[in-house]
Protein backbone atom coordinates (compact mmCIF):
# COMPACT_ATOMS: atom_id res chain seq x y z
CA UNK A 1 0.00 0.00 0.00
CA UNK A 2 1.08 3.66 -1.22
CA UNK A 3 1.93 6.18 1.50
CA UNK A 4 0.18 9.12 0.43
CA UNK A 5 1.39 13.14 0.69
CA UNK A 6 -0.73 16.03 -0.27
CA UNK A 7 1.00 19.51 -1.08
CA UNK A 8 -1.74 22.31 -0.63
CA UNK A 9 -1.53 26.16 -1.17
CA UNK A 10 -4.42 28.80 -2.12
CA UNK A 11 -4.08 28.61 -5.94
CA UNK A 12 -2.80 24.75 -6.78
CA UNK A 13 -0.84 26.60 -9.29
CA UNK A 14 2.78 28.27 -7.65
CA UNK A 15 3.92 26.58 -4.69
CA UNK A 16 2.25 23.17 -4.20
CA UNK A 17 2.64 22.10 -7.69
CA UNK A 18 6.31 22.92 -6.70
CA UNK A 19 6.27 21.12 -3.70
CA UNK A 20 4.22 18.30 -5.22
CA UNK A 21 6.92 17.71 -8.07
CA UNK A 22 9.82 18.29 -5.71
CA UNK A 23 9.10 15.82 -3.46
CA UNK A 24 8.01 12.90 -5.76
CA UNK A 25 11.38 13.21 -7.05
CA UNK A 26 13.29 12.77 -4.03
CA UNK A 27 10.56 9.69 -2.95
CA UNK A 28 10.59 5.84 -4.59
CA UNK A 29 7.17 5.57 -6.22
CA UNK A 30 6.75 2.09 -5.30
CA UNK A 31 5.84 3.10 -1.90
CA UNK A 32 4.70 6.65 -2.14
CA UNK A 33 2.24 9.11 -4.18
CA UNK A 34 2.18 12.42 -3.90
CA UNK A 35 -0.22 15.37 -4.72
CA UNK A 36 -1.13 18.52 -4.57
CA UNK A 37 -4.51 20.77 -4.08
CA UNK A 38 -5.46 24.34 -3.08
CA UNK A 39 -7.56 25.57 -1.30
CA UNK A 40 -9.50 28.23 -3.40
CA UNK A 41 -11.04 26.88 -6.87
CA UNK A 42 -10.20 29.38 -9.16
CA UNK A 43 -7.03 27.36 -10.84
CA UNK A 44 -9.41 23.83 -11.13
CA UNK A 45 -7.92 22.37 -14.03
CA UNK A 46 -5.24 24.45 -14.80
CA UNK A 47 -2.01 23.64 -15.34
CA UNK A 48 0.98 24.95 -13.07
CA UNK A 49 1.67 28.83 -13.53
CA UNK A 50 4.32 29.06 -16.27
CA UNK A 51 7.22 30.46 -13.86
CA UNK A 52 6.64 27.69 -11.53
CA UNK A 53 6.98 25.13 -14.70
CA UNK A 54 9.94 27.40 -15.34
CA UNK A 55 11.78 26.65 -12.41
CA UNK A 56 11.31 23.01 -11.86
CA UNK A 57 12.25 22.50 -15.44
CA UNK A 58 15.22 24.80 -14.47
CA UNK A 59 15.84 21.83 -11.85
CA UNK A 60 15.35 18.73 -13.91
CA UNK A 61 11.70 18.08 -12.89
CA UNK A 62 8.71 18.35 -15.60
CA UNK A 63 5.60 19.63 -13.61
CA UNK A 64 3.55 20.95 -16.49
CA UNK A 65 1.36 17.53 -16.69
CA UNK A 66 0.02 18.84 -13.15
CA UNK A 67 -3.80 19.99 -13.02
CA UNK A 68 -4.97 21.94 -10.42
CA UNK A 69 -7.85 20.63 -7.70
CA UNK A 70 -9.47 22.25 -5.05
CA UNK A 71 -9.01 20.36 -1.12
CA UNK A 72 -11.80 18.93 -0.09
CA UNK A 73 -12.33 17.04 3.30
CA UNK A 74 -12.22 13.61 1.60
CA UNK A 75 -8.51 14.18 1.10
CA UNK A 76 -7.83 13.86 5.25
CA UNK A 77 -9.19 10.02 4.50
CA UNK A 78 -7.15 9.68 1.24
CA UNK A 79 -3.89 10.90 2.37
CA UNK A 80 -1.72 10.47 5.40
CA UNK A 81 0.52 13.27 5.58
CA UNK A 82 -1.31 16.82 4.59
CA UNK A 83 1.56 19.83 4.13
CA UNK A 84 0.32 23.26 3.83
CA UNK A 85 2.64 26.10 2.67
CA UNK A 86 1.43 29.08 5.04
CA UNK A 87 -0.72 29.66 7.99
CA UNK A 88 -3.67 30.72 6.05
CA UNK A 89 -3.68 27.57 3.99
CA UNK A 90 -3.40 25.93 7.59
CA UNK A 91 -6.22 27.30 8.93
CA UNK A 92 -8.51 27.17 5.88
CA UNK A 93 -7.56 23.37 5.66
CA UNK A 94 -7.92 22.78 9.73
CA UNK A 95 -11.67 24.69 8.90
CA UNK A 96 -13.29 21.39 6.88
CA UNK A 97 -11.41 18.81 9.64
CA UNK A 98 -13.97 17.20 11.43
CA UNK A 99 -11.70 15.32 14.34
CA UNK A 100 -8.57 14.94 15.95
CA UNK A 101 -6.99 12.65 13.53
CA UNK A 102 -7.56 14.54 10.48
CA UNK A 103 -5.83 17.84 12.12
CA UNK A 104 -3.48 15.70 13.22
CA UNK A 105 -2.02 15.09 10.00
CA UNK A 106 -1.74 18.80 8.81
CA UNK A 107 1.61 20.43 8.89
CA UNK A 108 2.77 23.60 8.28
CA UNK A 109 6.24 22.44 5.75
CA UNK A 110 8.51 24.73 6.77
CA UNK A 111 8.30 23.40 10.22
CA UNK A 112 10.50 20.47 8.70
CA UNK A 113 13.90 23.13 8.97
CA UNK A 114 12.54 26.06 11.00
CA UNK A 115 10.29 23.62 13.61
CA UNK A 116 8.04 25.82 16.00
CA UNK A 117 8.72 29.18 14.23
CA UNK A 118 5.68 29.00 12.33
CA UNK A 119 7.82 30.15 8.49
CA UNK A 120 5.17 31.11 5.91
CA UNK A 121 6.05 29.67 2.09
CA UNK A 122 5.85 33.10 0.38
CA UNK A 123 3.01 33.12 -2.30
CA UNK A 124 5.10 34.48 -5.23
CA UNK A 125 1.82 35.06 -7.15
CA UNK A 126 1.94 38.48 -7.49
CA UNK A 127 5.69 39.18 -7.14
CA UNK A 128 8.93 38.95 -9.29
CA UNK A 129 10.41 36.04 -10.84
CA UNK A 130 13.21 35.22 -8.24
CA UNK A 131 10.28 34.67 -5.58
CA UNK A 132 9.66 31.30 -7.02
CA UNK A 133 13.62 30.58 -6.71
CA UNK A 134 13.17 31.45 -3.16
CA UNK A 135 10.42 29.09 -3.06
CA UNK A 136 12.13 26.15 -4.58
CA UNK A 137 15.03 26.25 -2.17
CA UNK A 138 12.83 26.71 0.45
CA UNK A 139 10.66 23.95 -0.85
CA UNK A 140 14.18 21.41 -1.50
CA UNK A 141 15.17 21.95 1.95
CA UNK A 142 12.23 21.31 3.15
CA UNK A 143 10.89 18.12 1.40
CA UNK A 144 14.39 16.60 2.06
CA UNK A 145 13.48 16.63 5.41
CA UNK A 146 10.56 14.70 5.05
CA UNK A 147 11.70 12.05 2.54
CA UNK A 148 14.50 11.44 4.75
CA UNK A 149 12.20 11.04 7.68
CA UNK A 150 9.35 9.24 5.85
CA UNK A 151 11.98 7.00 3.75
CA UNK A 152 13.21 5.51 7.06
CA UNK A 153 9.96 5.10 8.85
CA UNK A 154 8.37 3.03 5.96
CA UNK A 155 11.57 1.21 5.16
P1 LIG B 1 -0.34 29.48 -4.96
O1 LIG B 1 -0.36 30.99 -5.50
O2 LIG B 1 -1.26 29.44 -3.77
O3 LIG B 1 1.09 29.28 -4.55
O4 LIG B 1 -0.78 28.61 -6.09
C1 LIG B 1 -1.56 31.61 -5.88
C2 LIG B 1 -2.00 31.47 -7.17
C3 LIG B 1 -3.18 32.10 -7.55
C4 LIG B 1 -3.88 32.86 -6.66
C5 LIG B 1 -3.43 32.99 -5.36
C6 LIG B 1 -2.27 32.35 -4.97
N1 LIG B 1 -5.06 33.53 -7.06
O5 LIG B 1 -5.61 34.30 -6.25
O6 LIG B 1 -5.52 33.31 -8.18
Amino acid sequence: MSVKILMVCLGNICRSPLAEGILAAKLPKEKFTVDSAGTGDWHVGHGPDKRSIAIAKKNGLNISNQKGRQFTAIDFDTFDYIYVMDSSNYDNVIALATNENQKSKVQLILDEIFPGENVDVPDPFYGLANGFETVYEMLDDATANIAAKLIEKYK
